[in-house]
């Protein structure tokens, strides 16, 4: 009995061994499933540069949209956006505004649009530097300063704003309609202003990476840079200005 016994059990043991190893192999060797394509083709259309990298991940647009929402719905942020930091954001864009409104590429008349305003300081400061026209589009309203829109697709009829800022670039899953939306939205001539990083990183809620003005230029395809310079403006390091063609 014994001596059947402790070969059967070398044998059983090899064998449990002998699985566990090739379970644990493949797991560990599995190849990571490939990028699901994200439609549009941005990266191929927009060239040579790549410059402009669409961060892949999205399974759908609607797990893209699931995720702005995660934080733009967060009730303790939104507490905290409309108190404390309500002030200080108002007055820094205010800053920003001013300086446009002093080099003419902003005006009291101007009828104006700030994309992805969240709770619309951008908007507030707007209104405060004289700018009385003016609202704001974000996924979540918040009214009266911001509707519910979203910003590849504009609730507006073309050629409705003589001037459009927004520091959100970096949310767009798809840039070219993003930027599509500015220019049907524009009147010949007005003025979009977009502040964006080039050095830094953007959050995890970013759709995209930007590395240099290029693909900005590429894909403002019916305006003229206007001007680029550096701002400090919440982590965006970079103010790019476009005027649409009359
Ligand atoms: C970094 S926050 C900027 C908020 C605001 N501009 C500010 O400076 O306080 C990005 C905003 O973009 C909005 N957003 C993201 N995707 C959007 C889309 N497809 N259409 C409209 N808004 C969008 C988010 O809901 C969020 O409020």
């Amino acid at each position: 009995m014994k001596t059947t016994a402790i070969p059967r059990f070398f044998l059983l043991s090899l064998l449990l061994f002998l699985s566990l190893f090739l379970l644990t192999n493949i797991r560990y060797h599995r190849r990571p499933p490939p990028p699901v394509p994200q439609g549009g083709g941005q990266e191929d259309h927009l060239g040579s540069t790549q410059d402009l990298r669409i961060r892949p991940g999205y399974s759908s647009y609607d797990a893209y949209i699931r995720r702005q929402l995660d934080k733009t719905l967060n009730p303790k942020l939104r507490k905290i956006w409309t108190t404390r930091d309500w002030d200080r954001k108002i007055s820094v864009f205010s800053k920003h505004f001013q300086k446009l409104q002093a080099e003419n590429l902003l005006k009291n008349s101007s009828k104006s649009l700030c994309i992805g305003a969240r709770v619309g300081q951008e908007v507030e400061a707007l209104r405060r530097v004289g700018v009385s026209e003016s609202v704001g589009i974000d996924l979540v309203p918040y009214p009266p300063l911001v509707l519910k829109g979203d910003f590849h697709d504009q609730p507006f009829k073309n050629e409705t704003f003589d001037f459009e800022f927004s520091n959100v670039f970096d949310h767009a899953l798809y840039p070219e309609k993003f930027v599509g939306e500015i220019e049907r939205t524009l009147k010949r001539g007005g003025v979009c202003v977009l502040h964006v990083t080039l050095s830094r990183r953007p959050d995890k809620y970013s759709a995209n990476d930007l590395y240099s003005v290029t693909p900005l230029k590429d894909l403002f395809r019916r305006s003229e840079l206007v001007r680029v310079r550096k701002v400090d403006a919440f982590g965006l390091d970079t103010e790019v200005i476009f005027r649409k063609k009359r």
